[in-house]
């Protein structure tokens, strides 16, 4: 598929006192690599403008009460803080809600992959049981009702509302939710007053003895590939089957995308289960080699770490990849009637 390249304006870049005036670079934070957006779907401001108001609107949900804004709260690191999402009526589903802050540079979407695109995610969850529990005929027919939402989908697709354009907008809406320009990119181009020591210390382990770097590789710290890492096991076995439920293959058994780990001070309790509250937590896990089962990865074994390098591999993540920059975004005050 040919993608385009988005650009909106000159990024500036701030660094050590000098600014540099990039022309005609894409319009992400500092850090990121250019963001590819699919062909037939290039972004506009007032598109953007359209996905932000779906993305907070509750009437996309059964009974009014449900956005996606409630699961992914910007507020919450654009998770909901909890181990896993109640949505409909308080049903639960069995999964974390993953954050959506560069959700963008995904190769596949859902801890399992089972989406392969933005748009092709944001339909999901309206018609899921659990989460918003509408049909999309209705949810859409909501949205046809409304005149402030008929003339806006007039203006950005020339179209009447349908389930493809809603997505459409929702996508171009969530491209825009990005971390980067965090202590780590400063450091990483040459900044080395950037982090503290302790930081400087984890990141070495990191990408060194800890071995964390074989999966979370890249400016969003992900291979976008798929890893048993021994989390959810019970008696040996694997309490969910992951990637296993897309691909068939037996080795994908107990398997979950590796996640962005950008603003992950944020973004806790942790693991496609949500089964850990904090990143010591998580970082013991790695530290005794996960829990033994038939499908653990091979890059999963026991490190040796001390106390503290636990310390600073936790400082690392907390300090080097939180922005300054956080994508904080107001619910609309104005949604259309
Ligand atoms: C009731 C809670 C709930 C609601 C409402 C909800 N989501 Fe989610 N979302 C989840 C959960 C849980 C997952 C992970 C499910 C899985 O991987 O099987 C998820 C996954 C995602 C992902 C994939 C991110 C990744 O790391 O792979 C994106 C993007 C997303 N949701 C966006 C949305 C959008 C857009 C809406 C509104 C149309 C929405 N969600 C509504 C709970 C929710
Ligand atoms: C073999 C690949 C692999 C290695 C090595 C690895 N990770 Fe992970 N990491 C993953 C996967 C896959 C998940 C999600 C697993 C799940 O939920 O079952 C994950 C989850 C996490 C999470 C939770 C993220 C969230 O949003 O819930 C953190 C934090 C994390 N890893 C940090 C680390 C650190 C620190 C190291 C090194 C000590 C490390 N990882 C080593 C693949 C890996």
């Amino acid at each position: 598929m040919k993608k385009t390249i988005f650009a909106f304006s000159t990024s500036i870049l701030v660094m050590g006192g000098f600014s540099f005036l990039l022309a005609d670079e894409p319009a992400v934070p500092f850090g990121l690599p250019a963001l590819e957006h699919p062909e037939d779907n290039p972004p506009t401001p007032e598109k953007i403008e359209l996905g932000k108001l779906l993305y907070f609107d509750p009437r996309l949900s059964r009974n009014n009460d449900i956005s996606c804004a409630t699961c992914h709260d910007p507020n919450k690191g654009w998770s909901n803080g909890e181990p896993n999402a109640a949505g409909f009526e308080g049903k639960r589903g069995d999964r974390n809600s993953p954050t959506v802050i560069n959700s963008a540079y995904y190769t596949t979407q859902f801890w399992d992959g089972r989406a392969a695109t933005l748009e092709h995610q944001a339909l999901g969850p309206i018609a899921n049981p659990i989460e918003m529990n509408m049909s999309l005929d209705e949810a859409i027919g909501r949205i046809q009702k409304s005149k402030g939402y008929q003339e806006r989908f007039q203006q950005v697709f020339g179209s009447e509302p349908s389930p493809e354009l809603v997505a459409k907008a929702i996508a171009a809406f969530e491209r825009t939710v990005l971390s980067g320009n965090a202590p780590y990119d400063k450091y990483v181009a040459g900044d080395e007053t950037a982090m503290s020591e302790s930081a400087v210390r984890g990141w070495k382990l990191f990408k060194g003895a800890a071995n964390c770097s074989a999966c979370h590789s890249g400016a969003n710290f992900t291979d976008n590939a798929f890893h048993n890492i021994g989390v959810g096991v019970k008696d040996g076995k694997n309490t969910d089957v992951g990637r296993f439920a897309v691909s068939n293959l037996e080795g994908d058994t107990g398997a979950f995308k590796t996640p962005t780990l950008r603003e992950i001070a944020r973004t806790g309790p942790y693991m496609h289960n949500g089964s850990m509250e904090t990143l010591e937590e998580v970082v013991q896990h790695y530290n005794k080699g996960g829990n033994a089962n038939p499908y653990l990865d091979e890059e999963i074994f026991e490190l040796g770490l001390s106390e503290q390098d636990i310390a600073d591999l936790v400082t690392f993540m907390k300090e080097g990849l939180s922005s300054e920059d956080y994508p904080l975004v107001e619910a609309p005050t104005d949604l259309p009637d």
